[in-house]
């Protein structure tokens, strides 16, 4: 067993004075094996960082020594007392009776123990009497406590952890969680029934809050992709007066061929334009108004000049060549193009990323429409083994890189959502509840994505923490399907939804897919296909390049590749299918549905099958 302790004293970590506890709680380690010791200044974060250090390095006991007392600079029992999931007042009690027959002045001290992850935290007093005095009173103990909460003898200790605390309360189909923290009292079979993919829609569906309305700028990047949420109808006619079509002349289409006088000009910006009475033309550029009293432009090809103004600057006299021009010919009329009290944009329809939307709402002059608001994402990773790849620290044994995450970020961002990066959450109850509080709260995201702490692994401290400590609800916490089981959903109040995917980048860049996508696409306002409970990405018909093998059990969401061949859409496994396995979603863009052997009758689907496929993304060429 092996033990941190840490110093906490202002003048030590200053090298005031010379620290003579470790060296007395050294003597009476007896077979403990003390692995690392360290002085920290009394500051909360210096205490935190430095426990939850040793946490992450699986030391199984930490000491503290110092910073209990009641002076104002002790903040130890505030330091750690967040950090533990579950507390120990016995060890307290222990300390504080023994230590009371020795002195009154240990009425005086705040201790406080219990544990964190795997990992028993005792704090002592910062003299090396006192924390003698006060570990002597537990040392006999402690040893049971950590072989409970080791992971060796689980099996001996099992039946006596069942048998003993834990209980676990079933509300209907659903178990409220209590916090299992020791590998001994996890829950050997999920106490959340796997629901199918259908329910799981009509749960999501139930649960997904409303639509906002929000009004944006028609040139603020978050309104493409956003679902329009009144009608629009054009205030003015476009165009608003009547306009040339080409360069030539307005003329008065029942004066024929023939020469006449050019009595004004009318640009597209500026006009001097006078009305036109029979026999005469003005000279005209595209777009231009025409002048009052014109009723036809003829092209400038279909003229020819005859005299020019002294100086030859200016033309005097042209003659109209066209024969039979007819009223209205070359002339856009007032509200051809759009006409005033029409519907620009309908509600429901989205922008989309081509700008047509954007361009026909400029046209009629408006700058700025309501939308839904789309919700803003929070992402974030557990787990104690995952570095930041963007830290650029090299791995320790064990440790690997989270790849979730920017998968995620990427994903989530693709799909024109704001996203808030969370970052990796230890594994632990009080930093947990810490940062989704802060997320939603001051963060102000509405849908947050974790990944990892799903599983049945004794660190699962998601759903316990969802329900005990931010008071949500989960809806389902097991799906099957394959893969992707474990994912849950939950919400928090009316307004915040949680989805909890499974650690496996592959099953998590799934489960986005078929499960939160869908829902982020009806917060945002868009409407199901008919007869769907939930707005999906285009879901199109593939025939199978190759035979596919069916899960006994499960129906499986495949990767494949999707391509057009000889007028149909075929689709090709992009390979190994192990969730681990992000490579194998490389070349992705769909997912075929597979059914279960067991619901379709045959293990394998054979080539050529058409199957039903999530495009996940565009057909590429
Ligand atoms: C919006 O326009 C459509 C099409 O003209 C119409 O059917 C619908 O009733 C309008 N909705 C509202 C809220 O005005």
């Amino acid at each position: 067993m092996t033990v941190g302790i840490l110093v906490v004293s202002q003048s030590v970590s200053r090298g005031l004075s010379a620290d003579k506890v470790v060296d007395a709680l050294k003597q009476r380690l007896d077979g403990l094996e003390l692995k690392a010791h360290k002085v920290v200044p009394d500051k909360k974060e210096d205490i935190q960082a430095a426990v939850l250090d040793w946490v992450r390095q699986d030391i199984k006991l930490i000491l503290t020594a110092g910073g209990t007392g009641f002076s104002k600079t002790d903040i130890t029992p505030e330091a750690i007392e967040p950090l533990l999931d579950r507390k120990a007042p016995g060890l307290v009690h222990a300390m504080l009776s023994y230590s009371l027959q020795i002195t009154p002045f240990a009425m005086l001290a705040r201790p406080v123990a219990g544990v964190c992850g795997e990992t028993l935290i005792v704090t002592l007093p910062g003299s090396p009497k006192g924390a003698t005095e006060n570990f002597q009173a537990i040392k006999e103990i402690i040893g049971h406590a950590l072989a409970q909460l080791g992971t060796e003898s689980s099996r001996s200790l099992h039946k006596e952890a069942r048998s003993g605390h834990h209980h676990h309360h079933h509300h209907g189909n659903l178990a409220k969680h209590e916090l299992v923290d020791s590998v001994v009292a996890r829950h050997r079979v999920s106490p959340y029934p796997a629901i199918s993919v259908d329910e799981a829609y009509s749960k999501i569906s139930e649960n997904t809050p409303g639509p906002e309305v929000i009004e944006v700028s028609i040139l603020e990047p978050r309104i493409v992709g956003s679902v329009v949420a009144e009608n629009v109808t054009a205030q003015m006619d476009v165009p608003n007066f009547r306009a040339s079509i080409v360069d030539g002349y307005a003329v008065i289409s029942s004066d024929g061929p023939g020469v006449y006088p050019v009595v004004s000009v009318s640009h597209a910006s500026k006009n001097d334009q006078k009305q036109l009475v029979a026999g005469q033309i003005a000279r005209i550029t595209t777009g231009a108004p025409l002048p009052e009293g014109a009723d036809a432009v003829v092209m400038v090809e279909e003229t020819r000049l005859v005299e020019t103004t002294e100086g030859g600057s200016e033309e005097k006299l042209v003659e109209i060549l066209a024969k039979n021009v007819r009223a209205g010919e070359n002339i856009r009329a007032v509200g051809s193009d759009t006409r005033k009290e029409s519907l620009v944009l309908a509600k429901g329809s989205r922008i989309s990323p081509g700008g047509g939307e954007i361009g026909a709402l400029a046209s009629v002059g408006v700058n700025k429409i309501k939308v839904y608001r789309k919700p803003v994402i929070g992402l974030l990773s557990t787990g104690n083994e995952l570095q930041d790849v963007l830290a650029e620290n090299a791995l320790h044994y064990g440790e690997i890189y989270d790849s979730n995450r920017p998968t995620l970020v990427s994903m989530v961002q693709n799909c024109g959502y704001e996203v808030v990066d969370l970052g990796i959450a230890p594994d632990n109850k009080g930093s947990l509840v810490k940062i989704i509080r802060d997320a939603v709260d001051v963060k102000k995201i509405d849908c947050l994505i974790t990944t990892g702490g799903v599983s049945m692994g004794e660190l699962d401290l998601l759903k316990p923490t969802i329900e005990n400590e931010l008071h949500g609800t989960i809806h389902f916490g097991r799906v099957r399907m394959k893969p992707g089981k474990p994912t849950t959903f939950a919400t928090i109040g009316r307004s915040t939804v949680i989805f909890a995917l499974p650690g496996n980048p592959a099953s998590s860049s799934v489960c986005y897919h078929l499960f939160v996508l869908p829902c982020l696409l009806k917060w945002q306002g868009i409407e199901p296909a008919l007869g769907q409970k939930l707005p999906t990405e285009p879901i199109v018909k593939v025939k199978l390049a190759e035979d596919l093998k069916l899960d006994p059990q499960r129906p499986e969401y495949q990767r494949v590749s999707i391509r057009q061949r000889d007028m149909a859409l075929v689709a090709t496994s992009t390979g190994f299918q192990r969730s681990s396995n992000i490579a194998s979603f490389k070349k992705a863009n769909g997912l075929v549905c597979l059914p279960a052997a067991s619901d379709f009758g045959k293990t394998v689907l054979a080539t050529g099958t058409v199957v039903d496929a999530i495009l996940i993304d565009q057909i590429y060429m």
